[in-house]
């Protein structure tokens, strides 16, 4: 196997802090991690992992530390190039999907595309192809009449159109019974090996966290487990 920890990280934060409410959120928080694995965030309710996502995707600037995305630290842009930056190299999956509900799965994934710059008839096209590697009929049926597991693949398909190098999921599965919760991870957990592109997954749930390569933990403010 490859050592995935040869390349420089596509997601490194130095020293976070933060505070909210008058809580210490980050305190010192580190972490790395490279394109190729698939890191599980776990930690118990009101610990500060949505929080941290949002850091990364650069919504929610911090009160010192970096993060640095593809090696441009997010806390030092504009929103308008943060936004630009954002679109090129992270693509975010939630818990409940939050997809548009009267749009059909193909809609909704080329609409990413679409906001990214594509022209239209390579965004659908795009947007069909990865519908079918991920298995979501896409016909004209509005997105809301899918299954959840269905509609969960397609917001994974939604994050995947613009090819980020980072993928980050907010419990993703969440929502979901045994079987989708399963295949949803299945799809999630194979893209690091199939696309080469690093995965950030929070979870509560032990069977999707042990499917990642490491498993950290939001403890007082930072990540204990093996750091890279
Ligand atoms: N902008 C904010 N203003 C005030 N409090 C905030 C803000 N953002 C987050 N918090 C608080 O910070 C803490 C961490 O919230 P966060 O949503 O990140 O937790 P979480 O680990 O994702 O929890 P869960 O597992 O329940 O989703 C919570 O106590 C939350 O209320
Ligand atoms: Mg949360």
């Amino acid at each position: 196997m490859t050592d995935l920890t040869s390349r420089p990280p596509i997601l490194r934060i130095e020293e976070l802090r933060y505070s909210a409410a008058n809580t210490l959120i980050f305190n010192g928080l580190n972490l790395n991690v490279h394109q190729g694995e698939s890191v599980a965030l776990c930690g118990p309710s009101g610990t500060g992992k949505t929080t941290l996502l949002t850091c990364i995707l650069g919504l929610t600037r911090p009160d010192g530390g970096c993060v640095l995305v593809a090696g441009e630290d997010v806390t030092r842009l504009s929103k308008r190039r943060m936004a630009m930056h954002r679109r090129k190299h992270v693509g975010m999956v939630f818990q409940f999907g939050e997809l548009l509900p009267e749009l059909s799965p193909v809609e909704n994934v080329a609409l990413a595309a679409l906001l990214a710059g594509q022209d239209r008839g390579s965004a659908y096209d795009s947007a069909k192809v990865l519908l079918d590697e991920l298995g979501v009929p896409h016909g004209q049926t509005p997105t809301a009449y899918l299954s959840g597991g269905e509609r969960q693949r397609t917001a994974v398909a939604r994050a995947l159109i613009t090819d980020p190098p980072l993928i980050l999921a907010d419990e993703p599965t969440g929502a979901l019974d045994q079987q989708s919760r399963d295949s949803v991870a299945s799809v999630l957990f194979d893209l690091p090996r199939r696309r080469g592109c690093a995965l950030v997954v929070v979870t509560h749930d032990g069977s999707v966290a042990r499917r990642a390569n490491r498993r950290l933990d939001l403890v007082a403010g930072r990540l204990a487990g093996a750091e890279a």
